[in-house]
């Protein structure tokens, strides 16, 4: 961005001609596009630190960073040299070592918690949860049966999609042995309690369905620190905790899949880390190496014997550009101070969302850890009845004004790049407010 550089800068009402143009021609082939693409069919050209370019010459404040992706913003001078570098040496060697995968591995070790250590390398999330409870599996001489939280996301393959609330009548039945469990969501409590003075029945229902459900096969759970996927949805500090020692105490895994809630994105390394907990497994994906893709899983050292009986081959997985761009990522975390950034742009957001919040009638909830944030649209805020028709209108007409984000029904996500500015969320957080408030009056509430 250049000193003078106005953004957001809106020259052409978006989605724009151009957009529409090379939309048709790719939706001639690509089907399938995310609700998101469909309700606001823009076309990126570029992007540089904390701003999209459309291929209109619109420029967009990015609250999303791809999807939870970006993690030190578009094209980082640093990781673009380093896998710059990688992509004229050495692009693909199998799973041989190469000196960049030492060195990558080397560093995520020093980032991991406890003693994590055992690594295997993958492209995407789901097929690091995939291989994660592969992990669980060989540990556990077998045992197969995963429990997991409604509304939770782990991914589209075969047992990662089981273990999620994906909710499609045609990819068939769960895998066997994947149960999930009543979500500790005290927000929309699914048990119509209140806290604290539920004590956590939740947890019970955890342990009644690992207990009533499981057939003697009970491996792991498998959890999202902070639910992304369903808005952000961050849990009592107890609740980690609590499931550990509901693992532990019937020898089973606790596996922490923080591929959207890891590095760095709630203000520390690791979201576990908020509730001192050390998970068997953890794994991480999505903002590992700046956008590049790459993700794996780690496991604690004294079961690193268990990853020898399978193997971590993969056609890609752990390339030497993928492991360039995550070790200069790591390089630019310890250089530049991104989870003081994160802790400081989170908490400015915050506070103007729960001001946000008091001056809007459809403001349910304003919620978050870090830069993993969210706000909760609702039609009344005693009953909290989601208000998805205002969801829609709120993320088209912000879009449409120069922020980029991710809607979820009634549930605004907000997920910037972790260099993100207080003066450009400032400006992105106008346009939100004003949006809302347009909401307000087309719905009729004032
Ligand atoms: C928590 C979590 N796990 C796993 C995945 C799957 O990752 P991918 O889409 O890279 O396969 C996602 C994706 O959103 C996620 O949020």
């Amino acid at each position: 961005m250049s000193e003078k550089e106005k953004i957001p800068n809106i020259v052409i009402n978006p989605p724009g001609p151009k957009s529409e143009e090379w939309h048709n021609r790719a939706s001639a082939h690509m089907k399938g596009y995310s609700s998101q693409v469909k309700q606001f069919p823009v076309v990126f050209e570029s992007g540089r630190g904390n701003i999209l370019y459309d291929v209109d010459g619109n420029s967009y404040i990015d609250f999303s960073a791809g999807i939870y992706c970006t993690s030190t913003g578009h094209c980082h001078p640093k990781i673009v040299e380093k896998t710059r570098e990688y992509v004229g040496k050495l692009m693909n060697c199998h799973d041989f070592t190469t000196p960049i995968k030492a060195m990558f591995m080397e560093k995520l070790a020093e980032h991991l918690p406890g003693d994590l250590s055992g690594i295997q390398l993958f492209n995407g999330g789901s097929e690091a949860v995939e291989a994660a409870i592969r992990a669980v599996r060989t540990v556990k001489d077998g045992k197969y049966e995963v429990f997991s939280f409604w509304g939770d996301w782990h991914g589209k393959t075969t047992q990662s999609m089981s273990l999620s609330s994906l909710g499609n009548y045609y990819f068939g039945p769960r895998f066997t042995g994947s149960h999930l469990s009543a979500t500790p969501n005290c927000y929309r409590c699914p048990l119509k309690q209140q806290y604290p003075e539920c004590k956590l029945i939740c947890m019970d229902v955890l342990e009644g369905t690992i207990d009533k459900e499981g057939t003697g096969m009970q491996a792991a759970v498998c959890m999202e620190p902070i639910q992304g996927y369903s808005g952000s949805v961050v849990y009592k500090d107890e609740i980690m905790p609590r499931v550990k020692q509901i693992c532990e105490k019937r020898g089973m895994f606790l596996v922490d899949d923080e591929v959207l809630a890891g590095f760095g994105r709630t203000g520390k390394m690791f979201c576990c880390e908020y509730y001192d907990v050390v998970p068997d497994i953890i794994v991480f994906g999505k903002g590992v190496a700046g956008g590049f893709p790459i993700s794996g899983f780690a496991i604690k050292k004294e079961y690193d014997w268990a990853l020898e009986k399978m193997s971590a081959s993969t056609t890609y997985g752990g390339n030497p550009m993928a492991c360039a761009a995550g070790y200069a990522t790591l390089q630019v975390f310890e250089e530049e101070n991104i989870l003081e950034n994160v802790n400081k742009v989170g908490k400015f957001i915050m506070d103007k969302l729960s001001k946000m919040k008091q001056s809007h009638k459809i403001i349910g909830d304003v919620r978050g850890k870090g830069l993993l944030l969210a706000i909760d649209l609702v039609k009344d805020i005693s009953t909290k009845e989601p208000f998805t028709e205002a969801g829609k209108f709120v993320y088209e007409n912000a879009f449409s004004k120069g922020v980029a984000w991710i809607p979820a029904g009634n549930i605004l996500r907000l997920a910037p790049a972790l260099i993100m500015t207080e003066e450009l969320a400032d400006k992105a957080l106008d346009i939100i407010d004003e949006s809302i408030t347009e909401a307000e009056k087309k719905f009729g509430y004032f």
